[in-house]
Order: C-alpha cells, then structure tokens, then sequence
C-alpha cells in the first residue's frame, strides 16, 4: 500500500486514540471504514460525533489516497472502479463460464447447497486458484480461511496444488487458517482481520461455513431475530471487507430439506435472507449422481444460468475430467481382468454410465420481503 494507513496519521487522531481504537481491534484507517461510526463509538466508548468525525476523516484519507471511491461518484469513475475488480478462475471451463471468468474481488459469493454437494471442495479449490499468478487467471494473493466446522483439510490443498502444478508448500504458506469455535469469536476472527490481509497481500476470505454456528447456537424461534441480526452483522462485515481491500469473499451456507415443500426443489438456504441481500453472487450446488449442478441464483449482471461440474481430487473440476478418469479406471479394470483370466475374452469396456442431467427447477426458497425465514429448528 502505498498510503499511510497507520490510525495517527489522520489529524487531530493522538496516541490515546489510537490506543483506544487499537484496544477494540481497530488498527488502521481501513478498519475504521470497514466497522463504521456506530460500531466504533459503541466498542470504544466515543461520544458519536467523536466517532464520526474519525471515521469521516478516514474516508477521506482513503479517498484522496485513491484507495477507495467518493461518496459522489459519476457512472465513468465506477466504471473506471469496477475495471480494478480482479477475478480468480475456478480453474474449470464450466464454473468460469457460470462465473464471467471468475469470482471477483470487492464482492461477496454465497454458495449454499446440502451437505456433500462441494462447497468445502470449492472452497478448497478457490484457496489455490488465487494463488496462481495473474496469467494464469489468479491474484498472486494469500488468503484469510475461517474455518467453522472443521473440515479445513491441508491434504486436500496439497492435492489440488500438485494437479495445478503449483508447489504445495508455498500455496500451504499463503492460507492463514483460523479456526472459529463460536459466532462470537467467529465474528471476533473477522473484525481483527485488517492487520492479517495486509500482511499476507488476502486477496480471497472464505467462511465455510457462515452460518453453521449461528444457527448451532441460536436455536428456536424465540431467538431467530437475534441470530439473525447477529449472522447480519458478520455477512455485513465480510462484504465491507472484500470492498475496502479489493478481495474476494466466499461465504457458504448450508441448506436443509423443507418438508413442507411439494413443489420443486425441497432446500432453502439456512442463513434466510439476511446472507441473500447481501451477497453479491449466489451459487447453488446440487447433487447429481456423481456429478454436481451449480447454477448462478443471484446475480446483479449474470443471465441465470447452471452448468455441471465435477469433484476430484484437483477439487472442483470439469465434468470431462472426471469421466476420463472413471475410463481410465474402467479401462485399468479390464485389463487386469484379462491378464487374470486368459481363457475368457475380455468384454469391452463399457462406457462410463452418465448419470441423468437434472433440471434445477426450484428458485431458492427465500422470501425478499421479510425479515428472516423462520425455520423450524
Ligand atoms: N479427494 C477427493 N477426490 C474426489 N472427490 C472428493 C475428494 N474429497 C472430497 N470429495 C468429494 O467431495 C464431497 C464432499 O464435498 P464437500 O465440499 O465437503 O461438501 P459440503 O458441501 O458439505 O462442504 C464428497 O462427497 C466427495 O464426493
Ligand atoms: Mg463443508
């Protein structure tokens, strides 16, 4: 960066400011636009105008730095903005043919779909692909992983690594892992991130999954409006964030079968509508036999759209690639069947059997006009 971001050197901000923001986990003048006046009086415990008038100075700084946009802009200048949008191929024809090339940066994506259809995977894939170098369709950038359930597996990097010819060592170097026990601190993770994407050069955050511990700890429908508030202050958080440093949000959400739904697809996103509004870009993963359908829900600029894709162990990969695999293996079968028995004729390999292409046929159950979807727990 090439502007000071340092919290003194805006005017009129001393050391017992700066202490007392950094105290409340904010350490430069990014962090003050990212948590904004509201939320930095209440942690701090600035008189309002106070907060204000920091916050204002911040924008300006960062404004002036050309780091972020004014608040009047004219349509050429977002224009000019939004061409500094950099995007991270998924490393599959078929997801960046959904995706315009790519996720972008200074937006957030929302994958949601039952357990097993790949987000993790997704996730995991993504973490490499930004890795690679601007030629090649990445960022050359590190990422920040907020792993709440878990299921963040190096191995699996290693692999997805290896198959894109990347040293796996140093794509291991550039994930910063946190793991999150609880929303708070999951949110906690988020909100003392500044420092890190500095430092690492983030250019891709993943929360897998966003919503898991809100919805593990909030249960029933007495205190669904508080979680999601709470769930509204993190997914807020995280957009705010892939904005102010150009990176690349991933946030997945899982989905479970309504029952009480006859028509189409029986899933509805668990975050509601509180992750929905906000998310720039919404995927749906479905399963399908082997295969997996991913289809582009939400989309301020993208046709709606679906395309199949594969899991393996590169991570999410083109349907092609996983049928040549699996006749390679058949192929690799009937061979050692024919050394084995000399006396019988081989049969032919048979070809991989597809499975059925499956029409998507649902829109997500998400109501845009309430709050939030009361779920029965
Ligand atoms: N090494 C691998 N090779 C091929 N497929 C894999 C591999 N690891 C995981 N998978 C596939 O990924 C699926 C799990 O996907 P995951 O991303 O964990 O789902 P979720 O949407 O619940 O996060 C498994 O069912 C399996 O099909
Ligand atoms: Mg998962």
């Amino acid at each position: 960066m090439v502007e000071d971001l340092r919290l003194d050197s805006l005017e009129g901000v001393g050391p017992v400011t700066t202490r007392k923001l950094s105290d409340a986990g904010v350490h430069n003048v990014m962090d003050l636009i990212v948590r904004g006046p509201v939320e930095i009086s209440e942690i701090t415990g600035m008189e309002k105008d106070t907060a204000e008038k920091i916050v204002n100075k911040a924008r300006q700084h960062l404004v002036e730095g050309g780091l972020i946009s004014k608040d009047f802009v004219s349509a050429s200048e977002i224009y000019k903005h939004r061409q500094s949008i950099g995007k991270i191929t998924t490393g599959t024809n078929c997801l960046d043919t959904l995706f315009d090339g790519g996720i972008e940066t200074q937006a957030l994506t929302e994958v949601y779909g039952e357990f097993g259809c790949g987000k993790t995977q997704f996730a995991h894939t993504m973490s490499v692909m930004v890795q690679k170098s601007k030629e090649e369709g990445g960022l050359e950038g590190g990422v920040l992983y907020i792993d709440t359930e878990n299921t963040f597996r190096p191995e699996r990097i290693v692999s997805i690594a290896q198959a894109h010819e990347m040293d796996p060592e140093k794509v291991l170097d550039s994930i910063i892992v946190a793991r999150a026990y609880n929303s708070a601190h999951q949110t906690l993770i988020l909100e003392e991130a500044g420092a890190i994407i500095e430092e690492h050069n983030v250019k891709l955050i993943v929360a897998d999954s966003a919503v898991g511990l809100f919805r593990a700890e909030y249960l029933g429908r007495g205190t669904l409006s508080v979680r999601q508030q709470k769930l509204n202050h993190f997914v807020h958080l995280l957009s705010r964030i892939a904005e102010t440093y150009n990176c690349a949000a991933i946030a997945t959400n899982q989905v479970m079968a309504s029952p009480d739904v006859f028509f189409g697809d029986p899933t509805r996103p668990i975050g509601g509508n509180v992750v929905a509004h906000t998310s720039t870009y919404r995927i749906y993963f479905k399963k399908s036999g082997k295969k997996r359908i991913a289809r582009m829900v939400d989309s301020p600029h993208h046709p709606e759209e679906e395309v199949i894709f594969a899991l393996g162990e590169a991570g999410v990969i083109d349907p092609e690639e996983a049928e040549k695999k699996t006749k390679k293996a058949t192929a690799k079968k009937a061979t050692a069947k024919k050394t084995k028995d000399t006396t019988v004729e081989a049969p032919e390999v048979e070809p991989t059997v597809e499975a059925p292409e499956v029409k998507v046929v649902a829109e997500p159950m998400v109501d845009p006009e309430s709050d939030y979807e009361p779920i029965e727990e």
